[in-house]
């Protein structure tokens, strides 16, 4: 069974990935998950539910179809943290050449947005080879020379030199700690003096400055 996803890129997603059963299993599987401690990305509630010992992303990419529905559910997110993200760096002042790197950039959305936005700016969207794949046809024939597809793992050395910015755009709170510090040391060696790493993340309000409810809401 399929659905269609709402939204300017719709995609067709098989069911079993959207909200059901295995969603509410997997959800279920958190406190558990929680209670181990562990600092190792293969045990969340989702490698539990699916009774796995790879971590999530890994498990996407044994089936090109979810990880391709699940890098297009990632598009679903608001024009307001995108354009958040368009104004709140100067992307117009890079110089003409420079070198974006979009790292875990799905199905390039967000390089999308600056693209269009900013006539200047040229990006390298890597991902996961069973993300980035399907992302091809998401391009407008317009934009084709200033957004290029590459597929990379994060946790390899960047195959990229001089960049110029690196872009990590709700990526880095995927992983323990010891780990994205890792994806981080793989860009920074590669980066140009004066470079920028640019982050977009949910930041969470300190604990007890917020209602019950919203607190809970929010974690
Ligand atoms: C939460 S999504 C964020 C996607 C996108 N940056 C956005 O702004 O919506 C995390 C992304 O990291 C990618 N990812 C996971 N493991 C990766 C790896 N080892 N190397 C590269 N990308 C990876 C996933 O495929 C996914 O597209």
């Amino acid at each position: 069974m399929f659905l269609t996803l709402a939204g300017p890129r719709a995609s067709t997603c098989p069911l079993p990935f959207l909200p059901s059963q295995k969603f509410l299993t997997i959800r279920s599987q958190t406190p558990d998950a929680i209670a181990l401690r562990s600092s190792e990305p293969n045990i969340p509630g989702y490698s539990l539910a699916n009774n796995t010992k790879l971590n999530t992303f890994e498990d996407l990419g044994q089936d090109p179809d979810r990880a391709r529905c699940f890098a297009g559910a990632m598009s679903s997110t608001s024009e307001t943290s995108l354009d958040a993200l368009a104004e709140h760096f100067d992307w117009p002042a890079l110089p003409p050449g420079a070198t974006v790197v979009d790292v875990g950039g799905a199905q390039v959305h967000a390089s999308l947005h600056l693209a269009k936005r900013f006539p200047t700016v040229t990006s390298a969207v890597q991902d996961i080879a069973e993300v980035i794949n399907g992302a091809q046809g998401n391009l407008p024939e317009a934009l084709k020379d200033r957004l290029r597809l590459e597929a990379h793992d994060m946790f390899t050395p960047q195959p990229l030199q001089d960049l110029d910015v690196d872009l990590l755009r709700y990526v880095l709170h995927d992983w323990p700690d010891k780990y994205f510090v890792r994806v981080i040391e793989n860009v920074v060696k590669d980066m140009k003096k004066g470079a920028r790493i640019v982050l977009q993340e949910h930041v969470l309000a300190e604990r007890g400055t917020l209602g019950m409810v919203e607190e809970m809401q929010e974690r």
